[in-house]
């Protein structure tokens, strides 16, 4: 064997012999670092002829090659095993405390969508979804406003491109969360008790409209359903989310192409300090819009409205944390400037309970 082979066999086996990283790093240090015994060996290339350069260069070459990739290698495998050691050995303690540090906080509109499920669990209701891109059909046609309904023009929708069609009509994004609704209605059985937070969109923007907005459907379907259901029910959430027993509430007629009759509800506030606090009846502010559900809409779901009745609300989310939590203008919930949402956040692990007080 030449001097460089018996060399090159020599290395591999104490690269393949270093037990950890530490000692592979010595070895490599001893091989190819500034004083190294490759590095040194190829420093002779220098004072070779150039016939004994020409047979020699390529073989110290090929060594210092080998040793620098089975370094690489034994790195690898060292570093490989050293994961899977810690994998093994390391633990969690899931039961620890968080540290206080902890960064992060939970959206206003979050928590009151969470506040919203938890009250409305306790009454009964479930929380149903719908996609934000939704058909022509379910945002108007089905809720009772055909397409020449001057109700359209006032939503102010989001269309989709021709190509997006279905049935001849664009997608559009839903202006409203009444589409669920219909999703609902036509999915499942009565009797129905549901609310549907989620994003709904119109093209508007001032300091109390912003083109996404977020609002919060509840349905009941069932038999015997009065306007008194719906009164109570709305006074109950409302109570609840304000965490008020002075919460009055105000029936104003109004119209909804999918409600028969259609009421406004406005909440009373008093002034206290300059300030507007809800609850007694010095003045009222429009919270949201109810009805009866529309025989016609039952009916373009396929139940009969002579055996299955039930009542809407329809409710801007975003309007009800600025009322509770105290913000001003909308358009700072969705700027996600992090001193805002340091200061209006919620922690993260104070989950909302009706014992509890919803908004804690
Ligand atoms: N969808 C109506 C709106 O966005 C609100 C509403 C819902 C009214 C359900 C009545 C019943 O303005």
């Amino acid at each position: 064997m030449s001097d460089i082979e018996s060399m090159t066999s020599d290395w591999l086996s104490r690269i393949e012999g270093a037990a950890d990283l530490g000692a592979l790093e010595a070895e490599r240090v001893a091989a190819l670092g500034k004083q190294g015994a490759v590095t040194q060996l190829l420093k002779t290339l220098g004072g070779m002829t150039p016939e004994q350069r020409q047979a020699e260069g390529p073989r110290i070459h090929g060594l210092r090659e080998k040793v620098s990739d089975a370094i690489a290698a034994r790195k690898a495998a060292l570093e490989a095993a050293e994961l899977d050691r810690r994998l093994a050995t390391e633990t969690l303690d899931m039961t620890l405390p968080i540290s206080t540090g902890a960064q992060g906080s939970v959206h206003p509109v979050s928590q009151v969508m969470d506040e919203l499920a938890e009250i409305f669990a306790d009454l009964g209701f479930s929380v149903a979804t719908g996609p934000e891109i939704e058909d022509d059909w379910r945002n108007f046609t089905a809720l009772n406003i055909p397409e020449s309904h001057p109700a359209r023009a006032m939503h102010d929708t989001f269309y989709f491109g021709e190509d997006k069609a279905k049935d001849g009509k664009r997608m559009l994004l839903r202006t409203h969360t009444s589409p669920v609704q219909i999703r609902t209605m036509t999915s499942q059985e009565p009797p129905i008790y549901i609310i549907a937070p989620g994003r709904t969109y119109r093209s508007d923007s001032d300091a109390t409209h912003t083109p996404m907005f977020h609002q919060v459907e509840g349905l009941v379907i069932d038999k015997g359903i009065h306007l008194g259901h719906l009164k109570w029910t709305l006074e109950t959430f409302l109570k609840a989310y304000f965490e008020r027993d002075d919460i009055v509430l105000r029936l104003r007629p109004s119209y909804f192409p999918f409600t028969e009759p259609s009421v406004e509800v406005d909440v009373g506030f008093t002034m206290q300090n300059g300030r507007r606090v809800l609850g007694g009846s010095d003045g009222w502010m429009e919270l949201l819009g109810s009805g009866m559900v529309h025989p016609r809409v039952i009916a373009a779901c396929g139940l009969d409205p002579n055996v299955w009745q039930g009542f809407a609300f329809g409710c801007g989310i975003d309007r009800l944390a600025m009322l509770k939590y105290g913000m001003d203008d909308l358009r700072a919930f969705f700027d996600a400037d992090l001193r805002w949402l340091r200061h209006y956040g919620f922690r993260s692990l104070d989950v909302p309970t009706l014992s509890g007080g919803v908004g804690a």
